[in-house]
């Protein structure tokens, strides 16, 4: 396996080294988490983000909690690992990777209850925060070899958000196509939509692409539209944090758009995500639970407010969108055509 494009998350032993994300495209900051609570922190405040790097980041710090307590009394130590478990999944609703890691974590607890040896426990619960990275890493690569397959010579990618390397272990999920094609030597461009109000697609995707020296264009939201409607874009790309049995999926708020003007454009619109992302408890999309984050991340920019005072807003994180809009879903499991029955 080639090495990932970037390192958002780094196992240090009893601590993990992430790259703060609020700090990108500015700076490029490591922070070392070394408590549960400082997770939870990192996965709230969008430090660690991205519904791959969720499951991954509260798994690792299931880990490094369950590390603290492994010299205490088993009933200590079960009690802390699972008030970890607990406060890392209240941090956000709609990524279904967080509660799939976490149910992982805790599978490996409750197994460890009949020897009762926190030490030998606290072992078993890294072996499984560092699996589910490194599945994560082979899930990228899949899904990069099969996207690329879509991707023809001169292609331009439209994206939201990001999905790239800095959403997950390292590959992305609707970047890694992009990253395998380049390799592969096929000449494409990228089209990045900002991503109001966090703007992961200026900030994070724009700056993880132009370091791989892939072309890159960031463009307002609003201006999707018209890049789809006047025939500069091929194909388009996005991630998802919670895709439901029959093919709806929640992603970042303004994809729904962007299936819209694809669909009535006539342009592809694949959906690429791991199979940690898939809900097999939801059929449709209705049932997915919408984070609705801080107004104060919509009246403000860059710390100033743009918005009059008094002025409410509403700030949903995600949206759905219908499967009927959706051409394919790629995981690492293969490339799925309409009717979707995924699970
Ligand atoms: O709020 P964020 O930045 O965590 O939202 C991220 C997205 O919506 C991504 O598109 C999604 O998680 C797929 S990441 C491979």
């Amino acid at each position: 396996m080639r090495e990932p494009p970037v390192k958002p998350i780094e196992w240090l032993g009893g601590s993990v080294r992430i790259i703060d994300q609020r700090d990108l495209p500015q700076a490029e900051t490591h922070v070392v988490l070394s408590e549960a609570a400082e997770f939870a922190d990192a996965i709230r405040t969008l430090a660690v983000r991205g519904a791959p790097l969720i499951g991954i980041a509260a798994a690792m710090g299931v880990a490094v909690e369950a590390g603290r307590w492994a010299a205490s009394p088993w009933d200590v130590f079960e009690a802390k690992v699972a008030r970890a478990i607990g406060d890392l999944e209240a941090t956000r609703p709609t990524a279904v990777n967080l509660s799939w890691a976490l149910r992982r974590m805790e599978r490996v607890l409750d197994a460890g209850r009949a020897r009762a040896s926190p030490a030998k426990t606290a072992g078993s619960l890294e072996d499984e925060a560092l699996r589910i990275y490194r599945e994560d890493l082979d899930m990228g690569c899949r899904i990069g070899e099969i996207g690329a397959d879509l991707i023809e010579d001169g292609f331009t990618v439209l994206t939201h958000c990001n999905a790239g390397g800095l959403a997950t272990s390292g590959y992305g999920t609707a970047i890694a196509p992009v990253y395998v094609a380049h390799s592969r030597g096929t000449r494409l461009s990228v089209i990045a939509d900002e991503t109001r109000p966090l703007l992961q697609g200026a900030r994070l995707t724009a700056w993880e692409l132009k370091h791989a020296g892939i072309d890159v264009t960031v463009v307002c939201d609003s201006a999707a539209h018209l890049m789809l409607a006047s025939g500069k874009v091929d194909i388009v790309f996005v991630g998802a944090d919670r895709i439901a049995s029959n093919g709806d999926f929640a992603n970042k708020i303004g994809t729904y758009g962007v299936a819209l003007s694809a669909g009535a454009n006539g342009v592809p619109f694949y959906v690429a995500a791991p199979s940690s992302t898939i809900d097999v408890g939801i059929m449709t999309g209705d049932r997915i639970p919408i984070e609705e984050r801080d107004g104060e991340e919509v009246t403000t920019i860059a710390g100033t407010r743009v918005v009059p005072e008094g002025v409410k807003a509403a700030n949903p994180a995600f949206d759905i969108t219908p499967a009927d809009l959706v051409t394919g879903i790629i995981t690492e499991r293969g490339l799925f055509r309409p009717p979707f029955e995924i699970g």
